[in-house]
Formats: C-alpha cells, sequence, structure tokens
C-alpha cells in the first residue's frame, strides 16, 4: 500500500483569508511626495538597471530599462475599478483584504481634509462588506502629502501631530465600517532605506536621521493609537512589521552571532519596543531570510529566488512567529509573497510557508490571518512594474485582469480553510 496518506490541516476557525495592496502601488494618479521622486528618477534607475540587475533577470525583464517602468502613472487603476478587482477577491474566497488610505488625497493642503476623497474610501470599505471581506486598513504606506515632504516628512518633529491628526479624520469618519487599523507600514524599511542606504526619497544617509525617523514613526504610531482608541475603542490597532528572519552564516561564530543580535534588535525590535503597550495585535510581513556575517555581506543558499533574486526561505516564518510568543498577542499575517512573472513558484511559495504556519499555530501560537501580497502586480516602488507580486496579472496596456493559476491553488486553501499536503 501506498504509504503516502493525504493528511487534512484545518486552520482555526474564523481564519481570515486575503491579499494586501496599498495605495501608491494600485491606485494611478497619486500625487504626493513619491510620485515626485519618481518623476526626477525614472531615468536614472533606468540606466542603473544593468548594473543593478543579473543578466537572467535583465533579458526576462527588459522594462527594466525603460525609464516608464519607473513612473507610477496611472498603475492598476485601481482607484477607478476596485469593484472589479473586489469581485476578484470574493470569487478567490478571500474573506478579508487589506489596502492602505492615500494621506495626499484626504489632506492634500496643511490641516485641509477633502471629504469627497474621504467618501471614495467609504464607497470601498462599503464594497469589501458587501462582498463579505473583512477590511484591514493601512493610515500610512509610506507616502507623504507634499506639503508634508517638503517640511522633511518623517523627519520633521512634528510628523507624530499631523500623522495623528490625520488619522484622528480618517478614522471619525470611517470608524463604523473598520475594525482593524493598521497605523504605519513597515516603519523600519523607511528608515533603512531612505536614512541608512539612501535608496529610497530624501536619499539620506545619515544616522542622527535615522534615528529621528525611528523615534517620530514610533511617536506617530503611539499618538494615533490612543486617538483611534478614543473615537472607536472596540477597534484593534496594530502597525505592519516587517520582520526578517536572521541566522549567523557560521553558528560557531560569536562575531557572526552578534552581527545577527545587533540586526535582530534594529530590524525586529526597537520598534517594537518604542511602542510597547500599544498593540491590540501583533503583524507579520515576511520577506527575507538573512545570514549574517559580522562586517561582511549577507550570504544565503539562495536554491530558490523570486524574480527579484530574493531567496525563497518558507521555514523562516515559523521561526518568526515563535520568536512573537513572548508578547502574548493576536498575530496576522499581513503580508508575504514573491515576485514570480511567469507563476512557477506561487502556489508551491504560498502552501509552503502556510505549512510553517499552520505548525506554529499547532504549537500554541495565535495567528488569526493571512494576506498575500499582493492581490494585483502593481507599482514596485523604486523598482517599478517589472516585478510582478500579484495573484492577478495586470496587462498595464489594456488594464485586463487576468486570474493566476496560482490564485485559484490559494482560492481552494482559503475555501476549505485548510491546507493539505502529501507526508
Ligand atoms: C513590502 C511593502 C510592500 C511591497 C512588498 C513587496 O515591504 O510593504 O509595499 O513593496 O514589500
Amino acid at each position: 500500500m501506498d504509504k503516502k496518506t493525504k493528511k487534512e490541516l484545518k486552520f482555526p476557525e474564523g481564519f481570515l483569508w486575503g491579499a494586501a495592496t496599498s495605495a501608491h502601488q494600485v491606485e494611478g494618479n497619486n500625487h504626493n511626495d513619491w510620485s515626485e521622486w519618481e518623476r526626477v528618477n525614472a531615468e536614472r534607475l533606468a540606466k542603473e538597471a544593468g548594473s543593478k540587475w543579473e543578466k537572467w533577470q535583465q533579458d526576462k525583464f527588459s522594462e527594466m530599462f525603460n525609464s516608464e517602468n519607473y513612473i507610477s502613472g496611472r498603475a492598476c487603476d485601481h482607484y477607478n475599478r476596485y469593484e472589479e478587482d473586489f469581485d476578484i477577491a470574493k470569487e478567490l474566497g478571500h474573506n478579508a483584504h487589506r489596502f492602505s488610505i492615500e494621506w495626499s488625497r484626504i489632506e492634500p493642503e496643511e490641516g485641509k481634509f477633502d471629504e469627497k476623497k474621504i467618501e471614495h474610501y467609504r464607497k470601498i470599505l462599503q464594497a469589501l462588506r458587501e462582498r463579505g471581506m473583512e477590511p484591514f486598513v493601512t493610515l500610512w504606506h509610506w507616502t507623504n502629502p507634499i506639503w508634508l515632504s517638503k517640511m522633511g516628512g518623517p523627519e520633521n518633529k512634528k510628523f507624530a501631530f499631523y500623522f495623528s491628526r490625520y488619522a484622528r479624520f480618517v478614522v471619525e469618519q470611517l470608524s463604523g465600517l473598520v475594525d482593524f487599523w493598521i497605523t504605519l507600514n513597515e516603519p523600519t524599511s523607511v528608515i533603512a532605506n531612505s536614512y541608512m542606504s539612501g535608496v529610497w526619497l530624501p536619499q539620506k544617509k545619515n544616522l542622527l536621521s535615522m534615528l529621528r525617523v525611528y523615534k517620530n514613526l514610533a511617536r506617530a504610531h503611539n499618538y494615533a493609537y490612543g486617538e483611534i482608541h478614543k473615537i472607536s475603542p472596540k477597534a484593534k490597532v496594530g502597525f505592519a512589521n516587517i520582520l526578517a528572519f536572521y541566522e549567523p552564516y557560521n553558528k560557531n561564530s560569536a562575531l557572526d552571532k552578534i552581527a545577527v543580535k545587533i540586526a535582530k534588535y534594529f530590524g525586529n525590535e526597537k520598534f517594537l519596543n518604542l511602542t510597547k503597550g500599544k498593540h491590540d495585535f501583533l503583524t507579520v510581513q515576511y520577506y527575507f531570510h538573512n545570514k549574517l556575517k559580522f562586517l561582511g555581506r549577507i550570504k544565503n543558499e539562495n536554491k530558490t529566488v523570486s524574480d527579484l533574486g530574493w531567496e525563497i526561505y518558507p521555514e523562516g516564518i515559523y521561526h518568526i512567529i515563535k520568536g512573537l510568543r513572548k508578547y502574548n498577542l493576536p498575530i496576522y499575517i499581513t503580508e508575504n509573497g514573491l515576485a514570480d512573472a511567469d507563476d512557477s513558484r506561487r502556489a508551491k511559495f504560498i502552501k509552503d510557508h502556510l505549512g510553517w504556519i499552520y505548525r506554529a499555530i499547532q504549537e500554541g501560537a495565535d495567528v488569526r490571518g493571512y494576506f498575500y501580497w499582493s492581490l494585483l502586480d502593481n507599482f514596485e516602488w523604486d523598482k517599478g512594474f517589472w516585478p510582478r507580486f500579484g495573484l492577478v496579472e495586470i496587462d498595464y496596456e489594456t488594464m485586463e485582469r487576468k486570474i493566476r493559476k496560482s490564485a485559484w491553488e490559494y482560492a481552494k486553501i482559503c475555501r476549505r480553510n485548510e491546507i493539505n499536503f502529501i507526508n
């Protein structure tokens, strides 16, 4: 007899299944600090592509040499097509959806809030509710209104004041339709990419700026946490945290272990500490497994990688979830995904990550939801449109949506609330 048996692995009842997007990456026609930066930097980014990416990537994605690739422009036109997109998500069995509100639309001028734009997001929320999808609403997914960026964006001492004032306005208007608020998306990604390596706007490499932004963003979360709870005491509030799984390159090297400690502290823990007591749930956004060498480069095995060359390492998500146990809070996986234009790795990627999440749940972790990044192909920041993260493919010429095969595989999981694999 075939020894292999199919085992059904059920997720906890009420588990949330969905996908995530962010305003600037999908809506189209945003005018904010990122859109301005794109205009100025598109040509440079196209020129640099030849030295930044490997030959196989350059051959496969020649769009990277075109400056248009780096302009978000009309993106996926999701601002107008959200109903069509939510119909697809519903058809795919999703019972939850994460998206973000674009600050520059709501407060285009300092202190002047646009009620019409709020109306748009109210319609979005109603559209999700009508389709039986629980909304997770992010208030800041990296983009700033122009007036604020002119004042230094998150480097400005008053950032927390401005952010919490905007948060208060939004929550007052929409609280009846939202139970889960995410204040900030991945503060440490901005700290690292904008103020440490200096590749994103405002392209600063400055330790003092970095520390200042750390402090201001933590304060922004803390203030907003208080404001949201004043308006909506029952709301659940958290921030979206990117968590990498760090390991020493050489397990016996004390120095490599120190490198891991430092990276873990600044990357995964410091922001949680600065916002202690101000989370109703924790989040995991998992993309990276980093084997660290002291004062050296990251060296991963990279047996399988995504189109971006990011290592696929599902086991890492298990270790990260286990590491959060000490906080004793519910956990939502608010992003996990890969760029995979030919859709050859996505279904396995999702299943494998879910397998490890399942294991963590079996061992007591309180994981309550999973949001694949992303529902749609979209504008991947300084890399532009060529990385294809979507469950749904976008034809950027016609705006046609095409559901990828892997999306149907994920749909089976969402509908049955279980994964099954051969063991
Ligand atoms: C995350 C971001 C998200 C997207 C994915 C690929 O760090 O939150 O906007 O760019 O990476």
